[in-house]
């Protein structure tokens, strides 16, 4: 069944492009351009992702802290912590 009628991907298609590793319906665009015309299947797209198993989502989202840091601490990505740009002029 067509997800995307703008471009003719099926559902097969955005669950092969899911099972290569896209997670968003951007990463699922950029692999085929369903969403990119209208935008009407963009909704549809979000459904077949679901809330599936997704490491690269995880890190997106910061639902994944690093190892040792309390349970809901917020996730630093890169740099120091408290490290400003006024302390470097
Ligand atoms: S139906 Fe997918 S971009 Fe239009």
């Amino acid at each position: 069944m067509y997800v995307c009628s703008c471009f003719g991907i099926t559902e097969d298609q955005v669950r092969r492009h899911a099972d290569g590793g896209a997670c968003t319906p951007r990463q699922i665009a950029s692999a085929c351009k369903a969403g990119t015309d209208c935008g009407g299947c963009v909704r549809r797209i979000q459904a077949l992702l679901g809330r599936g198993e997704c490491p690269r989502r995880d890190l997106v989202e910061g639902r994944t802290a690093p190892a040792g840091a309390p349970a809901g601490a917020p996730v630093t990505l890169g740099g120091t912590p408290g490290a400003g740009l006024s302390d470097a002029a």
